[in-house]
């Protein structure tokens, strides 16, 4: 029957004719088909909507849907294989700075000394805050308040001090709020910290690297010479470059969302931060620590690996929705990890982590599932033996991730996206008359 199928065939960037390979989609209500090219492992979903007007994809969670075509970030989950702007993850963690990382991601390629050092600058001479978020917005909060959920104020707010950032069109006063976040990220991160365990805020240092100037407004108690660990500071440098991106999760997509409205940078930041904050998302390396710590020795690994194999529990920091193969980033943390614990000393979960990695990695279910270490099983161990408190890490992330976010938002402006604005299947009632109270 199929000669009797009328095709439609759809105009894109890529025509069919162009294009080596299709699918054809037939509505089997009408006969009608439509021819799409697959371009760049996609096809555009367009070609539904002119097919088969008002009858939309049910696809919760974005599983099989791309919301996006970004030139920032490759990840091919099946082979265990991150890039930024083409350049792989391996060589970025151990030749690059995260400045200079950052400066990729948002501008498609590599500066050159000039261009690096005016991009260092920008960022180090901005890192100050208004007096009013200390003096007033800070110390508003509880006493015990999260240092993240402050984290998602504090982003949110700063966009009442520019309110120049409204001019999302405007690539000068674009470049200005990137600045800006990139810069002031780690000072309200810090004073969160600080806010939280009730010490006086340390102000930047603008002599500083980045991450030896947030190390400093960490941890610098009493000292004004307080210099951080080179050691250390390359290693946070590090962390930060691993979490520089990874295309359209959770909280990218947020900000893609946010920003499609047209919102200013801080508020869609804010969002992003937001969803960075749940335990789906940013959250798991802390889970780790829980995790190690219940173990607590050699001998209960197997009874737990046995309540995992069972379903009982999951093994936190393991398997991943995109990677189905070892999460290159728990390669690079675990390599540092050695590194850090010379100058902090060993953090003694490591070894049960070790232990745990072996035992999994030749057992048979979590072989079949490709399971593996993610970038969160290793990361917690770093970050507990530097000092930083559990409730920490999360932002910690959110520092790694900004030019990230700030990258999708100027890429999704600059292609003209439109608002995101999903359909929905309908599952409620059918239409039906108001019934009044004394009736109910
Ligand atoms: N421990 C034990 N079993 C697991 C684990 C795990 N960590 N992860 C997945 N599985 C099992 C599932 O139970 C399932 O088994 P089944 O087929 O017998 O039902 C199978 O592997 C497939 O798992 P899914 O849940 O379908 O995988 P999905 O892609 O939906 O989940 C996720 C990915 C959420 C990351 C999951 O692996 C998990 O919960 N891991 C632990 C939490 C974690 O480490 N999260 C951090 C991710 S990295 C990041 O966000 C920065």
């Amino acid at each position: 029957m199929a000669d009797m199928y009328s095709t439609i065939v759809v105009k894109g960037p890529q025509t069919v004719s162009e294009s080596t390979e299709s699918v054809t989609i037939t509505d089997n209500r009408t006969g009608q088909s439509v021819e799409v090219p697959i371009v760049d492992g996609g096809v555009d979903a367009s070609a539904w909507r002119d097919l088969m007007p008002g009858l939309w994809f049910l696809d919760p969670g974005f599983g099989v849907t791309a919301s996006a075509s970004s030139a920032i970030t490759e990840l091919d989950g099946a082979n265990g294989v991150l890039r930024y702007r083409g350049y792989p993850i391996e060589q970025l963690a151990e030749k690059s700075t995260f400045l200079e990382v950052a400066y990729l991601l948002l501008n498609g390629e590599l500066p050159n000394q000039q261009e690096l050092d005016t991009w260092t600058h920008d960022i180090t001479y901005h890192t100050f805050i208004h007096e009013n978020m200390r003096k007033r917005f800070y110390e508003g909060f509880h006493y015990d308040a999260h240092p993240m959920g402050m984290l998602v104020s504090a982003i949110a707010a700063l966009s009442t001090f520019y309110p120049e950032a409204k001019e999302v069109n405007d690539p000068h006063l674009r470049y200005k709020q990137i600045n800006r976040l990139i810069s002031k990220v780690p000072t309200l991160a810090a004073m969160a910290y600080r806010a939280s365990i009730g010490m006086p805020f340390v102000y930047p240092d603008n002599s500083m690297t980045y991450p030896a100037n947030f190390l400093s407004m960490m941890f610098q108690v009493a000292d004004p010479n307080f210099q951080a660990d080179p050691v250390l500071a390359k290693a946070m440098d590090v962390l930060f470059i691993i979490h520089g991106d990874h295309e359209q999760n959770c909280s990218t997509t947020a900000m893609r969302v946010v920003g499609s409205s047209l919102a200013d940078p801080y508020s869609a930041a804010a969002g992003a931060t937001a969803a960075l904050y749940g335990p789906r998302h940013g959250g798991a390396n802390e889970a780790v620590i829980h995790m190690l710590e219940e173990i607590g020795s050699y001998d209960n690994i197997p009874a737990f690996i046995e309540s995992v194999k069972a379903g009982d529990r999951k093994l936190m920091g393991f398997g991943h929705r995109v990677y189905k193969a070892y999460d290159p980033r728990a390669r690079i943390v675990k390599n540092h990890a050695d590194e850090v614990f010379k100058v902090t000393g060993k953090n003694p979960l490591i070894d049960i982590a070790l232990k745990l990695e072996e035992i999994a990695l030749e057992d048979e279910y979590f072989k079949s599932r490709n399971l593996y270490p993610n970038v969160d099983f290793y990361t917690g161990l770093i970050y507990q033996a530097m000092g930083f408190p559990l409730d920490m890490f999360t932002v910690l992330f959110a520092i790694g991730r900004m030019p990230g976010w700030l990258s999708h938002w100027q890429e999704s402006l600059e292609q003209g996206s439109k608002i995101s604005r999903p359909r929905q299947v309908y599952v409620g009632p059918a239409a039906r008359d108001y019934v009044s109270m004394s009736e109910r």
